[in-house]
């Protein structure tokens, strides 16, 4: 079996898209064992070393919030002593003052704040309301923005919340637009509980548009529950969008939306991306060796078809 794709290219889709691999962060925040924190840099590493432009490592939320990455200040320290200004390079997630302090002590140079597009989500995952989320992210992208920083900034629950159901397009579009006045750079829509189908895709990415937020500020985040994540990609690109979230072997979830599963697969990404002939610039097989000893370590098989396929000992 080969182990890429015919390529095939889809007149009128971008030419190359960049992957933000979230699988240190999104991946490991939600597994139940322990993760040393040098398996957590060696997978950074490998990561880094497939070929991955962005990885974002880490977070500097409260520790007992997400005790998984409360080694998050051990692991930047070893990652610099190891890669220098390279490990400063890795976006990490703060979601107020006090993680932006913590990131600063580092030098790091990239953080991601996260917002909620819903009220209950924004209880659930941030202890605020849906206005008052804001009044941890205005200093902090002030703040961040000042020193020169980068900041990028997730909305989550833009297509649908366990406890709220539908979420209306225009609050999602409020919420975004308002991160963007505040200085953040580009906007990831998370679809944390992989609801999204294509259409809604389509049609948020649109009235974003229709906002007057151009779309290359837009990135896409797909967990895989309902399978939907890849063709959710397919109608991303249809609609310009060239940021793609993705987490390696699929780990993935929320700790504080239980429905919350795996992300979009950085394997599954790739092969298709690879088979539309779209640059990524990642090598699938160093993906796959990385996913596969990862979930030697977590003692699990990865939920990624293309992870599972390519690791089969006829590949
Ligand atoms: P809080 O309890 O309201 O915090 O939590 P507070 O501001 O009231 O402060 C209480 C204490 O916590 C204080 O200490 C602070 O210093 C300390 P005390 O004075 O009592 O000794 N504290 C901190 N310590 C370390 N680091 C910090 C920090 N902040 C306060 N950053 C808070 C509010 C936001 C901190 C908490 O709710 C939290 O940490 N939430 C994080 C939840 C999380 O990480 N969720 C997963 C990431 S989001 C996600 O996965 C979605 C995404 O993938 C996109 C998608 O899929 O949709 C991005
Ligand atoms: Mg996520």
């Amino acid at each position: 079996m080969s182990a890429l794709p015919m390529v095939v290219p889809e007149p009128g889709l971008p030419t190359s898209v960049t992957i933000y691999e979230v699988g240190p962060r999104d991946g490991l925040q939600n597994e139940s064992v322990a993760v040393p924190t040098a398996t957590k840099a060696a997978f950074v590493q490998r990561l880094l070393a497939a070929g991955l432009p962005i990885v974002e490592a880490t977070s500097f939320v409260h520790p007992k919030w997400v005790p998984q990455l409360a080694d998050a200040a051990e692991l930047m320290t070893g990652l610099t002593a190891e890669l220098g200004d390279r490990a400063r390079e890795l976006p990490v997630l703060v979601p107020n003052e006090r993680g932006l302090d913590r990131a600063v002590e580092l030098g790091m140079r990239h953080v991601a704040v996260f917002a909620s597009a819903t009220e209950t989500f924004a209880s659930k995952n941030l202890n605020r309301t849906l206005a008052s989320q804001f009044e941890m992210f205005v200093p902090t992208v002030a703040r961040a923005r000042e020193q020169g920083m980068d900041v990028r900034g997730y909305v989550s629950m833009c297509f649908g919340d366990p406890w709220e159901g539908a979420v209306p397009v225009e609050q999602v579009v409020s919420v975004g637009v308002r991160l963007l006045e505040l200085g953040v750079g580009q906007l990831s829509l998370g679809d944390t509980i992989g609801v999204a189908t294509a259409g809604h895709v389509r049609a948020l990415v649109a009235a974003f548009r229709e906002a007057g937020v151009p779309t290359d500020r837009l990135a896409l985040h797909f967990h895989d529950t309902y399978g939907q994540a890849l063709t959710n990609v397919h109608a991303g690109l249809q609609a310009g969008v060239t940021t793609y979230d993705a987490s390696a072997g699929g780990l993935g979830g929320c700790p504080y939306a239980k429905s919350a599963t795996g992300n979009l697969a950085t394997e599954d990404l790739v092969w298709f991306l690879t088979g539309l002939g779209i640059e990524h610039g990642v090598d699938l097989g160093s993906v796959v060796a990385t996913s596969a000893w990862m979930a030697e370590q977590l003692g699990r098989p990865s939920p990624s078809a293309v992870v599972r396929a390519l690791s089969g000992s006829d590949s």
